[in-house]
């Protein structure tokens, strides 16, 4: 790559994306840009908002634990600590053929997952796209597009060839749902949608149980499909990662939305005491901690920025937590950040910026594609802002943006470990260490995620913070909610707890 490029053409980086770029060929003199010096300045402001100190980690980790604790206690309260009714681990010989339906962000799946024994599987899967309208029209049309998805699929599906289904007229398949959205359990085919989260807002949907909506859809649409139980992306995630590395102890996701899942003893559930389930026995919680600190704002790090992202969602005072870390509000918080500097005249003077004023313009992967442009001029960053805002950039705000995206990256990072650790501390797994299953796009696909995720966990804990190492995490939302239906199928045969 030569280190100084002019003109407009394509580039293709080794991410194997190709963008547009344009640069000007005479001085960048020629419109009112911002100085270099003008940009230092206003990055140390930004660097002060969103820079986490190991202290203020650590006061987090102490309130986050304490609501875990208050969670487990009583029910109804904002982190819901959800009994999921997942009992235990799986053996990793759990076998069969099962359906998954997997509903939780931007594309619904549907999977056919074949549980091979001694830890092995193979999955067969379709997605589908789910449009803006989808998010927040009628409940029950979202669990008809689900059921008439999955009918689909198995009829294309079916057949005596290997890898297809076997199914002969009468027979059902055992149906694993994943729902990922706070539902709160009294058994494990039930659950009532406590709110909606990730900017779905379907009406006639919150307060009802899911399970019994999508089951409705299911028999309208006639799919041959066993409705065996319901689970989180997140718990699923956390039993398909010790399906595989029996020594994960907690699942999270750092994706679209957040949340974390571990299992515990049911002796110390007090809030499920009544159910007669005996206290060693354990139970997977799916903690929905993405809600910490919701409605009161009491311990997180919260700017101005934050502030208008949740004032302006379709759900204001909820889901605080997630919203400063997960990826469907990054982009957002930097876009604010951007329209602010324009506003005070920094930026963009003499431009057209109404592109970059539209909300939620500014995607998340954005701020990972500026953060890995591998090139000294910052192609990638001239290709995005000229490409998708049609502005001009001098170097130095490029380099100011990229900064900023690191910043609001790795502050997401840094929060994403303390609630890992908070888990951790609970539960006392710092000694011994533990394996935690990581999922979602943020983990995935952010460059860095998880190495500040680990920097985190050591300014929390100090050195013994390398004992906690996350790892990319099996698919929950498919191969979990696999292993889910087949425990509970299994459970339920040999008579264990059948009420719930
Ligand atoms: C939901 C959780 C889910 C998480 C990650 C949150 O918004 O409430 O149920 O596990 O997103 O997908």
């Amino acid at each position: 790559m030569p280190a100084s490029r002019r003109g407009s053409g394509t580039v293709t980086l080794p991410t194997g994306q190709t963008l547009a770029f344009h640069t000007r060929t005479q001085d960048e003199g020629d419109l009112p840009h911002a100085t270099k010096k003008t940009m230092a300045d206003h990055l140390r402001k930004y660097e002060s908002l969103f820079t986490l100190t190991p202290q203020r980690m650590r006061m987090i980790v102490d309130a986050f634990k304490d609501t875990l604790e208050a969670g487990l206690e009583k029910n109804g309260n904002t982190v819901p600590m959800i009994p999921t009714y997942v009992f235990g681990w799986p053996t990793g010989n759990e076998t069969g053929e099962y359906l998954a339906v997997d509903l939780g962000g931007t594309n619904l799946r549907v999977c056919l997952v074949t549980l091979q024994g001694s830890g092995r599987f193979e999955i067969t899967q379709t997605k589908y796209r789910l449009s803006e309208d989808q998010k927040q029209e009628d409940g029950q049309k979202l669990f008809d597009f689900c059921a008439e998805c999955l009918k689909t699929f198995i009829d294309q599906h079916v057949g005596e060839e290997p890898g297809m289904i076997n199914l002969k007229p009468g027979d059902k398949l055992p149906l694993g749902f994943t729902f990922s959205y706070p539902c709160s359990q009294n058994k494990i085919d039930h659950g009532e949608l406590i709110r909606w989260t990730k900017g779905f807002g379907n009406p006639n949907t919150e307060g009802h149980d899911v399970a019994e909506m999508f089951r409705k859809s299911l028999q309208k649409y006639d799919v041959p499909a066993d409705f065996i139980s319901l689970t989180c992306d997140t718990t699923g995630t956390l039993i398909a990662s010790h399906y595989v590395n029996p020594k994960t102890k907690i699942g999270c996701i750092f994706g679209t939305g957040c949340n974390a899942a571990y299992m515990e003893k049911v002796a110390d559930i007090p809030k499920i005491k009544s159910l007669g389930i005996e206290g060693a026995a354990e139970i997977a919680i799916n903690c929905e901690y993405g809600a910490f600190d919701s409605f009161e704002h009491e311990h997180l790090p919260r700017t101005k920025y934050d502030q208008i992202v949740d004032e302006t969602s379709n759900k204001p005072g909820e889901q605080a937590y997630e919203k400063l870390i997960s990826g469907r509000y990054l982009g957002e918080i930097m876009r604010l950040v951007i329209c602010e500097l324009i506003d005070e005249g920094v930026l963009f003077l003499g431009q057209e910026t109404y592109k970059l004023e539209k909300s939620y313009a500014f995607d998340t992967a954005f701020l990972s594609l500026m953060e890995s442009d591998p090139t000294d001029e910052l192609l990638m960053i001239i290709g995005i802002f000229t490409h998708f805002f049609a502005v001009e950039t001098t170097l130095a705000e490029r380099q100011f943006f990229r900064a900023l995206a690191k910043l609001i990256g790795r502050r997401a990072a840094r929060l994403s470990a303390c609630g890992i650790a908070a888990i951790v501390s609970k539960m006392g797994y710092l000694d011994e260490g533990c394996s935690v299953g990581a999922d979602g796009s943020l983990y995935n696909k952010y460059p860095g995620f998880a190495d500040r995720i680990h920097e985190g966990l050591i300014d929390v804990f100090g050195d013994k913070g390398r004992n906690i190492v996350t790892y990319h995490a099996e698919d929950g939302s498919g191969v979990g909610s696999a292993i889910i239906a087949a425990m509970t199928k299994q459970r339920k045969e040999g008579g264990l707890y059948l009420h719930v």
